[in-house]
């Protein structure tokens, strides 16, 4: 049996996790999206590259930011075989390019979907999709699914999405997916995103389980990053207690992650062997989350916990429906 993650805790960290789950990184070739320095998609990539992989590319928006996170990883595993590729998901004519670039590249095994935005102020994608839910959810959808006839071809294909505890703030709303209706609700939306990211890995799980696929979905845990750049005074103030006065996080309270730990359970979800037979799991401190009982409330700030909207097949698969047509895609 392949080494397993399942004494991987809130404290492991990112290293730790690819100490152990080294031959399932060996010679594979992985994307990870959204890997800008500061941020966990950075430390996962970093991570991956010190374990051997046959490819690792770092899909982002910035070539800057790439070429940095490039060198800064190269810095530390001179050997690595990194490269990049420019990927906005706010336009879908840039995700098809990425995934044609991805393609051409090699027989992809793992797909890692970390790039996201979180409490936008009220916009639109290039496409016209309110940006939380095109950002973090419709584009790493086409992107996976763009890729999947690639990704099936090999012996153990996987596809992670970084989801967040924010799912618990919004399931989909079904009526006014857009905020059309002018109620925008800026941590709502980012809840809603999160929950479609985590049916979308369950749907995936469903519908191409039988030809080997693994998708997973995971809250990373509350770390330090540039996430929160488009935080209010009041948001942070509905948040104070998890904070110091001047303003950092408070690190004392057990809440928080460091970075190191922040990447640990999205390269468990990316590479332990465990899922195979959990298929469409997610995943918390590296663990499958417990689901939320029926009408029980979550108290505000637990983690470990899946919202049972999230946990809906029928949601899953009316949502995929309605991304295809969303997207004129047919997939
Ligand atoms: N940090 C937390 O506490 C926390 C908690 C729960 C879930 N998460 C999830 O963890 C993931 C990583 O977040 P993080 O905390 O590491 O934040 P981060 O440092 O802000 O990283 C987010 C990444 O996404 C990229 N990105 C944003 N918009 C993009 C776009 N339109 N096209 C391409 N790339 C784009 C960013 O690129 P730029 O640098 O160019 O903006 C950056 O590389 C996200 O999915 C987030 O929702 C984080």
């Amino acid at each position: 049996m392949a080494a397993t993650g399942d004494k991987f805790t809130k404290q492991t960290t990112a290293q730790e996790a690819v100490d152990t789950l080294a031959d399932n990184i060996k010679g594979r070739y992985i994307v990870v999206t959204g890997p800008s320095p500061g941020g966990i998609g950075y430390e996962t990539a970093r991570a991956i590259a010190t374990k051997e992989p046959k490819l690792l590319v770092l899909a982002a928006r910035s070539q800057a930011k790439l070429d940095q996170a490039k060198a800064d990883i190269l810095k530390e595993t001179p050997n690595a075989n990194v490269e990049t590729v420019i990927l906005d998901l706010d336009s879908l004519a840039s995700v098809r390019q990425a995934a044609k670039e991805i393609s051409a590249k090699g027989q992809l095994d793992v797909l890692i979907n970390n790039a996201a935005v979180m409490m936008t102020p009220y916009g639109k994608t290039s496409d016209g999709f309110e940006t939380q839910f095109g950002t973090n959810y419709i584009a790493p959808w086409l992107l996976t699914n763009l890729l999947l006839p690639n990704l099936l071809k090999s012996a153990h294909p996987r596809v992670v999405f970084v989801s967040s505890m924010g799912h618990q703030f919004g399931d989909i709303r079904w009526d006014d997916i857009d905020y059309s209706k002018g109620d925008y609700d800026k941590t709502n939306s980012y809840g809603q995103s999160k929950t479609a990211s985590i049916l979308n890995a369950k749907y995936l799980a469903k519908k191409f389980g039988s030809q080997g696929l693994t998708a997973v979905a995971l809250h990373p845990g509350a770390i330090p990053t540039n996430l929160g750049r488009h935080l209010e005074e009041g948001d942070i103030a509905a948040l104070s207690s998890f904070f110091n006065e001047d303003g950092t996080p408070n690190m004392s309270l057990g809440f928080w992650k460091s970075i190191p730990e922040g990447a640990t359970t999205t390269i468990t979800a990316a590479f332990d062997p465990r899922w195979e037979k959990q298929n469409g799991a997610y995943l918390v401190n590296s663990q499958v989350a417990p689901l939320q009982k029926a009408g029980e409330e979550i108290p505000y700030g637990t983690e470990n916990i899946l919202a049972l909207w999230a946990d809906d097949d029928k949601s899953a698969e009316r949502l995929w429906e309605l991304t295809n047509k969303l997207t004129n895609e047919n997939f």
